[in-house]
């Protein structure tokens, strides 16, 4: 089979920005069948990745400057300063792990542990891309630095909503300020709807967001707003 992806990651690629290579553990397995897990001391169910292969694979990326990450539910969240500190560094190595575990003797071999979010799949392979994708697009040159300065979380907070054409959908208009062309109001409009999307979705947020006094303005409003069960719109 040959599966062909298409991404716009290609250009990053293109322009080394970023390089991806991939590396099969089996090639390090032992013996003739190329094992590389066997049962677990002290009985249980499933198999348990053997040290040796991921030492072999891994030594070697670490000894030329690579930061190892073992994707692993136990390790620490993946969060966007987190994803950002991993951006400026010029070269990591995820290692997937399986579901049921690798030795513990070969996890002193990554420089840390990372969880994707408080589920178990069976390998370490989707939050390994998940990881690339959160990170390679952190990376200078990758994608304009201002779509990713105003992200959600960048700031602490979720993101305002968007709206693009047509000016009129389904009978669904977009909000007038957005068409007014008057920079300044927009961009307040725009703090303040992400601070209501905020609160309504993710209020635990807020208690770390950097927040303005006119952004603890807009929240007791928006607070009384919802208490009285009202919506302004605007
Ligand atoms: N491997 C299996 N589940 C995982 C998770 N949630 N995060 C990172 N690695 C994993």
């Amino acid at each position: 089979m040959r599966i062909d992806l298409v991404t716009l990651f290609g250009r990053a690629v293109d322009n080394g920005l970023l390089s991806v290579a991939v590396h099969d553990l089996r090639e390090h397995g032992l013996g003739r069948h190329r094992t590389v897990d066997d049962y677990p001391y002290g009985g249980g169910a499933g198999m348990v990745l053997r040290p040796e292969p991921l030492f072999a694979a891994i030594e070697p990326l670490r000894d030329d400057g690579a930061h190892v990450i073992l994707l692993d539910p136990a390790g620490e969240r993946l969060t966007d300063p987190l994803a950002r500190e991993l951006a400026g560094l010029p070269r990591l190595a995820l290692v997937c792990g399986r579901y049921e575990g690798i030795d513990e003797r070969a996890r002193g071999l990554a420089d840390r542990e990372v969880s994707i979010g408080d589920y178990v799949l069976t390998g370490g392979e989707l939050p390994a891309l998940v990881l690339l994708d959160v990170v390679a697009r952190l990376v200078p040159g990758v994608i304009e630095a201002a779509s990713h300065e105003e992200d959600s979380f960048a700031a602490g907070l979720l993101e305002y909503p968007q709206y693009t054409r047509p000016e009129e959908f389904r009978g669904m208009g977009v909000p007038q300020v957005l068409l007014s062309g008057h920079h300044g109001e927009v961009a307040r409009w725009r703090r303040r709807e992400a601070l209501r999307r905020t609160l309504e979705r993710r209020p635990d947020l807020l208690r770390d967001a950097p927040l303005s006094e006119e952004d603890r303005g807009s929240l007791e409003l928006l607070h009384a707003e919802r208490h009285e069960g009202s919506v302004t719109n605007e």
